[in-house]
């Protein structure tokens, strides 16, 4: 099938290499004339692991995918059009800034030049697909498309696994002849039994802010069982571990930490709450879950403080939101290191690909090129992001060069027994 992606941030450039290694045929779209030129070269421009050499088998190989700067006359023989643009919160009013998604809508009404279907990937409130069909409909006629809901279910770090190996497809379509059509663009899947789930457009996208919201739950609810374990000398890692063996509760998403980050839970709580509100809807256990999860910043950044003597330099580990990733987007680590900051101590930090970002994002952090670089004369360690790299950091040798052995893990990736012993004050997460 002939597939055109608008959008190739971290959702339309994965969505367009992996339907590329479907067999489609995938013209990209992006406004930014900077990232087209990284693309055209067989780069991913940002990390992504595995996606440098898909998009260099697809651009070169196979020549699947292409990339083009706007909409216009990139339409004409395409069978479906994904609308992957970003779909940020808006600071003040805590909604969805849907600005691109419209501005798309009306540049896809302005080429349609033969029936195709028109999905929305991107996450948007519930009602945003119907509200594109209204825009092209004052252009179009609506024999010419139909309207798709298709979220996606990628995490960053894992985006190509989670695309190829999905534990649902979810198709929300208004009729059999798009259902049909779709169920076609995921044949691959479809021949391995991937269980595709073929709804409302509305269902659809609520499936997927009820989803993410529901994991965000989880997140924020062992976070505040991690709390009282810690005053009740319980560990909330078996905690975590028993709960997980009951098949109703599952272990996924029950590690204990400083929080949620990233581009996609922070906002997406808060847009499901606020479309709610909007239809006099109360999600008050979403509404809660945002604000234990913002008010958490502060709670580990007052642990730390109240924890380390004086006002000194402290090493910090990890500052993307998760590992295996360059993102730094509402990333727990830059929240907690910037307000260190602010509260006086000089933060000496690393991380294995995020730096650039970070450093976008707070030039008053000092980086360092490897983890035992920012130990230097540090009165104490904090491990921010799980990296793997940091699971086996030779104590040893950081003792020598530490000015005080603490250490603060904020993701449990070690245990009080592994550094107490080489006479480190430990401090995890609810233990
Ligand atoms: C998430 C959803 O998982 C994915 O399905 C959706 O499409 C996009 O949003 P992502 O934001 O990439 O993916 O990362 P994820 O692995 O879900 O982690 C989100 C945040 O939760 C990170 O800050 C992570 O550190 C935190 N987290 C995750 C925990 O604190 N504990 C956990 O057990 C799992």
């Amino acid at each position: 099938m002939k597939l055109v992606i608008v959008g190739t941030g971290y959702v339309g450039l994965v969505t367009g290499a992996c339907f590329a290694e479907f067999g489609h045929s995938v013209t990209c779209i992006d406004k930014d004339e900077k990232r087209l030129e990284i693309l055209k070269s067989g780069k991913c421009p940002f990390f992504e692991p595995g996606m440098d050499e898909l998009l260099d088998k697809h651009i070169n190989k196979t020549k699947l995918i292409s990339f083009k700067s706007n909409i216009k006359n990139n339409l004409e023989n395409s069978d479906i059009i994904f609308i992957t643009v970003g779909t940020p919160i808006k600071r003040l009013e805590e909604e969805t800034d849907l600005s691109a998604v419209w501005q798309v809508a009306e540049e896809i009404a302005d080429n349609i030049k033969k029936y195709c279907l028109v999905v929305t990937k991107s996450t948007v409130p519930v009602g945003t697909t119907r509200e594109i069909k209204k825009i092209i409909l004052g252009k179009v006629d609506q024999k010419l498309f139909d309207i798709v809901s298709n979220p996606e279910f990628l995490r960053e770090g894992s985006a190509i696994n989670d695309f190829i190996r999905p534990d649902r497809v979810i198709i929300g379509t208004e009729n059999k002849k798009s259902e049909n059509i779709m169920k076609e663009l995921y044949r691959p899947l479809f021949l391995k039994e991937t269980p595709i789930v073929a709804t409302s457009i509305e269902t659809s996208e609520i499936i997927k802010y009820a989803s993410n919201s529901f994991l965000a739950t989880k997140i924020a609810f062992i976070n505040e069982v991690a709390d009282l374990c810690e005053v009740v000398g319980a560990d909330v890692q078996q905690v975590a571990h028993a709960m997980g063996i009951d098949k109703r509760i599952g272990s996924k998403f029950l590690n204990a930490g400083p929080g949620f980050g990233g581009s996609c839970f922070p906002k997406d709580v808060k847009a499901f709450a606020s479309t709610a509100k909007k239809k006099n809807i109360d999600l008050s256990i979403i509404n809660a879950v945002n604000k234990s999860n913002q008010d958490r910043i502060i709670k580990i950044s007052d642990k730390i403080i109240s924890n380390i003597e004086n006002k000194s330099t402290i090493c910090f580990l990890g500052l993307s939101f998760k590992p295996n990733t360059d993102d730094v987007r509402d990333s727990t680590s830059m929240k907690i290191a910037s307000k260190l900051f602010e509260k006086g101590f000089n933060i000496q930090c690393y991380d294995p690909e995020a730096m650039n970002n970070a450093k976008k994002e707070n030039s008053n952090l000092v980086f360092f090129n490897s983890a035992y670089d920012a130990c230097e004369g540090a009165s104490a360690i904090i491990i921010g992001t799980e990296w793997n790299e940091f699971r086996a950091l030779n104590f040893k040798k950081i003792s020598k060069i530490l000015k005080e052995k603490i250490i603060f893990d904020l993701r449990n990736i070690y245990t009080p027994e592994d550094l107490n012993e080489l006479g480190f004050k430990y401090y995890g997460t609810g233990k």
